[in-house]
This record gives structure tokens, C-alpha cells and sequence, in this order.
């Protein structure tokens, strides 16, 4: 099986970035990160592609920009390295419809919380505010909807008496650096199957 070449998109810290990038050098997944792309110049997460070679790109969406150009310019980026998989990581813009449909099934978001509880922006002070006593961290395949696509993998954390939008998001965070991954390692194995609003995980047993 070829590797995957896989695009990884983030906008700061790049924590889960880093998760998958750690999983592909131990050869954990089969898979290759070709190219990094961020909508902020500062992007803190930038650094692990500089330690480890990797290509990255800005690309800052110019004012008055049709959201629909901004994202035909990553595309571009995406055609130019031959991307099969796109890997939203803390990436903080909605995609265009473009860009879902030209990679259908091969763009993936990790989002923190149990879709579809608390989609869009800060789900972990929406998940506090509104008193659940469980929530988590879901990757799904990216459709037209804001974290509305097909679900890979979910995994759940308690809400703790106390906890804070920080306290929660940081736990919350430990498990997207196993479950990003691990849907990665899924995908570039060609494990999984989407059917309408289901994804199938092949049952060959996979040990991460
Ligand atoms: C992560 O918690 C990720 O789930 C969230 O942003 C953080 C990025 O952290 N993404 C979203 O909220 C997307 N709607 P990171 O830059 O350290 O990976």
C-alpha cells in the first residue's frame, strides 16, 4: 500500500498536529505529511514543521477575498502536492464549498466536543456553560455543514464539578491526541468506509 501524502491545516498552537506527526515518524501510520498550511503567520505549531523538514505555506485570506478564492488558492496548494488527505487540525476557518467537494471523504476535523452537541466555535465553554456531565472530542469527515460531516471516532471525558472552559479543554485535549491519530492511521490504511451518514471501520485489528 502507498503511503498517503497528508496535508495537515492549523491556525496556532498545533498540538494535534504535532500528535500526528509524531504517529507518522514512528511509522505508525502509513502516511507521509507533504505540506502544512495555516491561515495565521504566527502559528505557533509552524515550529514542528521547520524541526522536521516539513513544507509549509501561509495563506492569509486578503481583504474583501471571496471566501470561495481564498480556498481555490489552498487548493491549488493541495493539487501541487498531490494531497489525498487533508487533516484539520485546529484549523479555525469554515471551508468553502469548493474545497469540500473536491475532496470529499478525504478532509478530516477534529472538533472538542461529542458532536452534535456544541459545534462551532469554543464547544468546551459551551459544554461547561450549559452543565453536561460528559463530554469529549469527536473526528468526522468534513461535509458542507459547520461539524456536521460523517463521524469517525468519538471519545468521551467527564465534566468535573468545577471545571473550567481551560480545565475542560485541557482534558479534552489529551484524548484528541490519541483519537486524531488514530483516525488518521484509519484512513491512511484504508480502513474506513463512508456510506451516506455512516462511516464503517474495517474490522482488521489495529493495535493503536
Ligand atoms: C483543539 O482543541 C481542536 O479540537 C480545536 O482547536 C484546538 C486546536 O489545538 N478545534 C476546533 O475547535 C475546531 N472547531 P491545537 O492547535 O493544539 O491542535
Amino acid at each position: 500500500m502507498e503511503k498517503k501524502r497528508i496535508a495537515c491545516c492549523i491556525s496556532g498552537r498545533g498540538s494535534n498536529f504535532k500528535a500526528i506527526l509524531d504517529a507518522v515518524n514512528t511509522n505508525e501510520i502509513q502516511g507521509e505529511i507533504v505540506l502544512v498550511v495555516t491561515d495565521n503567520p504566527g502559528a505557533e505549531g509552524l515550529s514542528y514543521a521547520h524541526e522536521n523538514g516539513i513544507r509549509s505555506e501561509t495563506v492569509v485570506r486578503k481583504k474583501g477575498e471571496p471566501r470561495y478564492e481564498y480556498f481555490e488558492r489552498i487548493i491549488r496548494l493541495f493539487e501541487e502536492y498531490g494531497v489525498d488527505l487533508i487533516c484539520l487540525a485546529g484549523f479555525m476557518k469554515v471551508l468553502s464549498g469548493n474545497i469540500v467537494s473536491r475532496y470529499r471523504n478525504r478532509i478530516i476535523n477534529i472538533h472538542p466536543a461529542l458532536l452534535p452537541s456544541f459545534p462551532g466555535e469554543k464547544a468546551q465553554r459551551q459544554a461547561v456553560e450549559y452543565g453536561v456531565k460528559v463530554s469529549g472530542c469527536t473526528v468526522h469527515f468534513v461535509d458542507e455543514g459547520v461539524d456536521t460531516g460523517p463521524i469517525i471516532l468519538q471519545e468521551a471525558v467527564p465534566v468535573e464539578d468545577g471545571d473550567t472552559e481551560e480545565t475542560l479543554a485541557a482534558r479534552i485535549l489529551k484524548k484528541e491526541h490519541v483519537l486524531f491519530p488514530r483516525a488518521v492511521k484509519l484512513f491512511c490504511s484504508d480502513m474506513l468506509t463512508v456510506e451516506g451518514r455512516f462511516v464503517r471501520v474495517s474490522d482488521r485489528g489495529l493495535g493503536c
